[in-house]
């Protein structure tokens, strides 16, 4: 059996970053797609043999072709889209960023929850393969002191580059890009109670933000992210202390290095030899662009038709309640707390 799908906002990114992926996931099946461009939807007629089109996610979604929908529309439409797939009973995978505020995304997790659909939010980077891999070598261990270091393409906020939100420079820097390093490091801390932003740069002409944000846990382990939007490279770097000395690195989200201590030889670990396990991906994996979308629409599938681990609402609420900490950290120029908010609350 396979998932009918609809999809909502035939843009940019659907096109070119998850169409791919979308096709490739062997349970899904685009029956449906929405697009108010008709250029667009012309180009999906075309391209999706037998496939369904729509003026608007709304009609599709009132159709009754589809069991779930990918919605990829502008940013400040994903939640009431979300929430009106919900009330007709589809499951929803909806594109970052799901809105603003963590309290509507609680009342979609709730929603979601309530009816037995999946809600699942296009936050790749918890899909990618590195993630994965590091998540079970660390399974039981502590991380006290992760540093993150990101540099992103730059902001573009006019209204053709989803400039239609709204909002300025710094809001757009964090819900639009900086979402990603911060939602991904939530991952490999407990729930977030400390934030403290410090803005070293901001230039709207240029699109360029450059901050770091410090995250504190429940347990008092702690994450440093550097992060920049503006930049030449978009680069990902990360390394975490682990409380029993361990160190893990990842570079790129393609390479993965653990050492562990004490060594095997007795020495101080790393000082004279590095007693490690290395993982990276092999050569048939579609590479360091796309990390993670394959993955996402897999266990996007998988759980719409066993049950499966890809509901992230909940934790997606509380990686928004974290950024919308990080900026009023700016504006009150101190750590700001994050209020623990538990997920059927
Ligand atoms: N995961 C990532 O890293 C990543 C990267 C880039 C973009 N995105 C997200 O993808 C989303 C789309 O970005 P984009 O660059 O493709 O923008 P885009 O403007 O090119 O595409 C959005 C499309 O949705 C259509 N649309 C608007 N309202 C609609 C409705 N009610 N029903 C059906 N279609 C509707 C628009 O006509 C447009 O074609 C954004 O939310 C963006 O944040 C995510």
């Amino acid at each position: 059996m396979n998932v009918r799908l609809g999809l909502i906002g035939f843009g940019r990114h659907l096109r070119r970053y998850l169409l791919p992926n979308i096709i490739g996931a062997e349970r899904l099946r685009i029956q449906a797609v929405a697009e108010p461009q008709p250029d667009l939807r012309a180009e999906a007629a075309d391209r999706l043999a037998g496939v369904t089109t729509f003026a608007d996610g709304a009609e599709l979604m009132a159709s009754g072709l589809v069991d779930a929908v990918v919605i990829s529309t502008g940013p400040d439409s994903h939640v009431p889209l979300a929430a009106e797939a919900l009330r007709h009973g589809l499951h929803v995978f909806v594109e970052k960023p799901l809105g603003t505020n963590g309290d509507d995304v609680r009342v979609l997790a709730r929603e979601a929850a309530g009816r037995g659909l999946v809600g699942m939010n296009g936050m790749m980077w918890r899909w990618a393969p590195a993630t994965t891999v590091l998540g079970r070598w660390l399974t039981n261990r502590t991380t006290d002191l992760m540093t993150v270091t990101v540099t992103l393409p730059r902001i573009d906020l006019r209204p053709a580059w989803r400039g239609d939100w709204r909002l300025g420079l710094l809001e757009t820097a964090f819900y639009d890009a900086f979402i990603h390093p911060v939602d991904w490091a939530t991952l490999f801390l407990n729930p977030v109670v400390g934030v403290h932003t410090t803005v070293v740069a901001a230039d709207e002409e240029r699109g360029r933000v450059v901050a770091t944000v410090r995250l504190r846990d429940t347990t008092g382990s702690a994450c440093v992210l550097s992060m920049v939007t503006g930049s030449a490279a978009y680069q990902v770097g990360a390394w975490g202390d682990l409380t029993d000395g361990g160190l893990w690195d990842v570079d790129t989200l393609q390479r993965i290095t653990v050492t562990e201590q004490p060594t095997w030889t007795g020495t101080p670990g790393g000082m004279r030899d590095r007693a490690t396990l290395r993982w990276e991906p092999g050569q048939l994996y579609r590479g360091w662009g796309r990390q993670g979308y394959a993955e996402e629409f897999t266990a996007f599938a998988d759980a719409v038709l066993d049950g499966g681990p890809a509901d992230n609402f909940a934790a997606v609420a509380h990686t928004l309640d974290v950024l919308a900490a990080a900026i009023r950290s700016v504006h009150e120029g101190a750590e700001v707390s994050v209020e623990p908010v538990l997920a059927g609350s």
